[in-house]
């Protein structure tokens, strides 16, 4: 164990480019939203300080309008692909024009409550204001049908990007007018764990497209071409909701802790937009055509972490948890083995990730399912005692899948998988 938590240090230490890290050298080679989130609870294991530096400088790239955009580019590196230029968001720290799923108050929360210097509780405070403009972001301009769940414009946005969950509202973006581009990934990763030129076709349309329309965010959600409703996003929103709330009652912010309350209370009240009662489970939906992804995810499971559902809903989820279990070595597949889309290589449509077993992981003790909990701890625990700190896991052989020396992924074993399971 000595062993990997010192290569975990290591690899936060080495991905540290001062104040942000990286997710990986070479792959992403910048500062993206939710892997700063969570590789800041592994720095909060040996270093508070650079913790809450970690949310300050992603913070610091926050739009006037509450945004917190999903990558920060503070250099410019050739060896990635879209960079700044091709966003081109008008930002005086250029970043790209869409978020990620928004994990950074409950990450904030989680430093509070460790913090127990009065400096490093100053700044976290200082990020509250900062965090609530975001949430009220999402609020304004992602429930544009006030439904209270989110909608992403981009696969890239839910962090989820090739998973079969798009597959279908993303084959009604055009792209025949994409410029020619070389994507970059491929220099870094196994082109077998990486999505499809079709889709990358349809990134890039859709990058096209924000900035087509100069990143107007109004414009975006009401008239863009990929407008869906998504579950991953909406728990974690719903779940950093309540982190908020008990911050906003801790700092004594009465209005602040008033209006979350209601964007919490929406969001129980239309959560339901997403429960598919075909499959039995919380997915994806096209707002455009009302259609269900039908899939069972990763990110239905974060149903737990949000604490939503009937019990005759947890039970069906539940059910498709324990057929699951039944069809692959390790949880939780980022896509149902069932599918004809799973795919046990290939990045969102079949590997592991740690960042999302953890949330899983804490919304099922939550709910007292303390052996579904222990079950997605040895399972982690296990995929990097076997293949370290890939990007993901294969779920059939735990082969290590994507890039290598992960910041997030030996966050997730400094912060949690390294305890001693009983
Ligand atoms: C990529 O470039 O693969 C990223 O996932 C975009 O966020």
């Amino acid at each position: 164990m000595i062993d990997l938590d010192n290569k975990a240090l290591q690899i936060l230490q080495t991905n540290d480019q001062g104040g942000y890290t990286v997710p990986t050298q070479g792959m992403y080679p910048y500062q993206w939203n939710w892997d700063s989130a969570f590789v800041a609870l592994g720095f909060a294991t040996f270093d508070m300080d650079r913790a809450i530096a970690e949310i300050e400088t992603l913070f610091e790239a926050q739009w006037d309008n509450g945004m917190v955009p999903h990558i920060v580019f503070r250099v410019d590196d050739p060896g990635y692909f879209p960079g700044p230029s091709v966003w081109n968001a008008g930002q005086t720290l250029p970043s790209s024009g869409i978020t990620q799923p928004p994990v950074a108050a409950f990450v904030v929360e989680s430093l509070w409550k460790r913090a127990n210097d009065e400096d490093h509780k100053a700044r976290l405070k200082a990020l509250f204001p900062k965090l609530f403009a975001y949430h009220k972001w999402f609020k304004t301009y992602r429930d544009y049908e006030n439904l209270g769940v989110v909608v992403t414009v981009h696969p890239w946005e839910t962090g989820r990007d090739n998973c079969p969950e798009w597959d279908e509202p993303l084959s009604a973006v055009k792209c025949d007018h994409v410029a020619p581009y070389k994507r970059r990934d491929l220099d870094h990763a196994d082109a077998a764990m990486r999505p499809t030129m079709a889709e990358y076709d349809r990134y890039i349309a859709l990058v096209e497209y924000g900035r087509s329309v100069d990143w107007d965010p109004e414009i975006i959600a009401s008239q863009g071409p990929f407008r869906v409703a998504d579950v991953g996003m909406t728990m974690i929103l719903l779940r950093s909701n309540k982190s908020l709330l008990n911050l906003a009652n801790e700092y004594g912010d009465a209005e602040s802790a008033s209006e979350i309350t209601t964007w919490i209370n929406q969001t129980k009240s239309g959560v339901d937009y997403l429960w598919d009662d075909e499959t039995k489970t919380y997915c994806c939906r096209d707002t455009i055509n009302g259609r269900f992804s039908g899939l069972v995810t990763n990110a239905s499971f974060l149903s737990f972490f949000a604490n939503v559902g009937s019990p005759d809903q947890r039970a069906r989820q539940l059910a498709h948890w324990d057929r699951i279990t039944a069809e692959t070595k390790f949880m939780v597949p980022s896509c149902d083995p069932a599918s004809s889309s799973f795919d046990a290589s290939r990045y969102w449509r079949g590997p592991i990730w740690a960042v999302v077993n953890y949330m899983v992981a804490l919304g099922l003790s939550e709910i007292g399912e303390a052996l579904r909990y222990q079950q997605v701890l040895q399972d982690t625990k296990t995929l990097i005692e076997l293949s370290e700190f890939p990007e993901a896991f294969n779920p059939i052989t735990g082969e290590g899948s994507g890039g290598e020396s992960f910041s997030w992924t030996a966050a997730m074993w400094l912060a949690w998988a390294q305890q001693d399971i009983n």
